[in-house]
């Protein structure tokens, strides 16, 4: 699947992506360090074994968006059986790199894995994010995702 709008183009990744992709989701690692709920800040040979792994995994695909020749963005879209017989599936991963945001390449992305998912028998799609990531927040919104559950933790003394 390859669409093309404004030189980029949105394709499935590939084993051969491996080195760019652990490299894009490094990148999301460093950003989400502010933000995350459960940071993590795993050095690369474990990002890179978590990304062949998710690569080579069942039922799980990457998207991402290329601009000359360079690997500019990223979602992560998994299938999942829900409770109820069905199937939903999952974005994680979504990372666009800061010099081509706002134009559009996450919606490319995210419309990609909607197609993917919908042939596949998926009911809806979901994803988690940090209310603190008000950029991202926003984002979701715009995409159409409504907030259906909320995380709340009180921090125990030590
Ligand atoms: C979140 C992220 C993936 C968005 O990628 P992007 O390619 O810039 O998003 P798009 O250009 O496709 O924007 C999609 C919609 O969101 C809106 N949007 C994008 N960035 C926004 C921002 N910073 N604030 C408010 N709205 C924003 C756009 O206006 C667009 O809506 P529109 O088409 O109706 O105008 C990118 O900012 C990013 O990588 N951020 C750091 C990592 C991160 O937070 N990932 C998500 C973790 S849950």
């Amino acid at each position: 699947m390859t669409t093309r709008a404004d030189r980029v183009t949105i394709r499935l990744a590939r084993a051969g992506d491996l080195e760019e992709l652990s490299l894009l989701r490094s990148e999301l690692r460093r950003e989400e360090r502010a933000v995350a709920l459960d940071p993590t800040d795993e050095e690369g040979g474990k990002v890179r074994a978590l990304t062949r792994r998710q690569l080579a995994g069942p039922q799980q695909v990457f998207f991402v968006a290329v601009s000359e020749d360079a690997m500019i963005g990223m979602v992560r879209c998994a299938l999942w059986s829900s409770p109820d017989g069905g199937s939903v599936a999952t974005l994680t991963t979504a990372y666009v790199r800061p010099a081509h945001r706002r134009r559009g390449i996450m919606r490319q992305l995210v419309e990609a894995a909607t197609t993917w998912s919908q042939e596949r028998g998926a009911s809806d799609l979901r994803l988690r994010n940090h209310v603190s990531n008000s950029a991202a927040g926003a984002v979701w919104e715009s995409l159409g995702f409504e907030v259906v559950q909320v995380v709340r933790r009180r921090t125990l003394p030590r």
